[in-house]
């Protein structure tokens, strides 16, 4: 019986994972929450994250038929238009990443750039949308609460593909203090992850382990519902809301965030080049 598989990808300097999900005796693959490497202290950016994961596809001999974002990052850039460009597929996120891009294009001032209608992406998925990766049955969730737009990816026979909603039990939560972010909303989108049943697994978009742990990229309902810190089995919606706020307002922004967000509302890609055929990205003062 040919089985479906996650290949796990960790980028240590964003503590990122990203994942190529494929299925025995099947060629095509999608590719979730990539990295684009990027130094905010030169502005160079680089793609031997994203390298790494075009050398695992061409070596499985893969076809990437979807380029997969759980929602617009603030902590790296995605290679998601990179990927594109090396290997095909179809970039999507979900549906509200529309108003996203309306907060940051004001933000950034972007009216003459970004259009918010989300047609950077070449799908935006509704919640509940069912789509295939080759024979693979997937469903999109939406999950709000850390941006508006979140996603989930439930695959058939894996398991969920959570972004940022809920990290290792050690570790709690997702923040909501982003614009749009809401930690009510989170809550009610972590109780329907909470509720696909204890045997499912759920595959996290970043891990920050503490000293005494490996980072894991992959854990179940059951475990979470056990003992997560911050939303385990018997924390009400108003106890979790008042520690997230809480602990949210201690939160300085992810060293990433204002170049970050202004590639990926592009789905990934840089502003076009200046006359002088150089490429910029902008700091709003006092904005965030
Ligand atoms: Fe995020």
């Amino acid at each position: 019986m040919p089985s479906p598989h996650a290949e796990v990808f960790f980028d240590t300097q964003t503590s990122t994972f990203s994942y190529v999900i494929h299925r025995d005796g099947n060629h095509s693959c999608a590719i979730i929450d990539s990295v684009l490497d990027y130094d905010p202290k030169s502005g160079r950016s680089s793609t031997d994250s994203a390298d790494r994961i075009i050398a695992y596809v061409r070596n499985n001999q893969l076809q990437a038929q979807w380029i997969l974002e759980t929602h617009a990052h603030a902590d790296h850039m995605s290679a998601a238009a990179y990927l594109q460009k090396e290997l095909g597929g179809k970039i999507a996120i979900g549906e509200h990443i529309r108003h996203v891009q309306k907060v940051f294009r004001d933000v950034f001032n972007l009216k003459e750039e970004v259009t918010p209608d989300g047609s950077q992406f070449d799908h935006l998925f509704h919640d509940g949308e069912k789509f295939h990766i080759g024979v693979m049955a997937v469903t999109a969730l939406h999950v709000p609460g850390h941006t508006p737009a979140d996603i989930a990816y439930c695959v058939e026979g894996l398991g969920v593909f959570i972004g940022d909603t809920l990290f290792m039990p050690d570790v709690g939560t997702a923040r909501c203090d982003f614009p749009g972010g809401d930690a009510h909303t989170l809550f009610a989108s972590i109780q329907k992850i909470l509720a696909l049943g204890d045997e499912t697994r759920l595959y996290l978009c970043h891990d920050y382990p503490p000293d005494h742990r490996q980072q894991q990229s992959c854990i179940t309902v059951q475990e979470q519902r056990a003992g997560n810190i911050h939303v385990r089995d018997g924390i009400g919606a108003d106890s979790f809301a008042a520690m997230r706020e809480a602990r949210d307002a201690t939160l300085a922004m992810p060293v990433l965030i204002l170049p970050a967000i202004q590639v990926n509302i592009r789905a990934g890609r840089y502003p076009e080049a200046e006359d002088n055929g150089v490429r910029y990205l902008k700091i709003p003062i006092n904005e965030l």
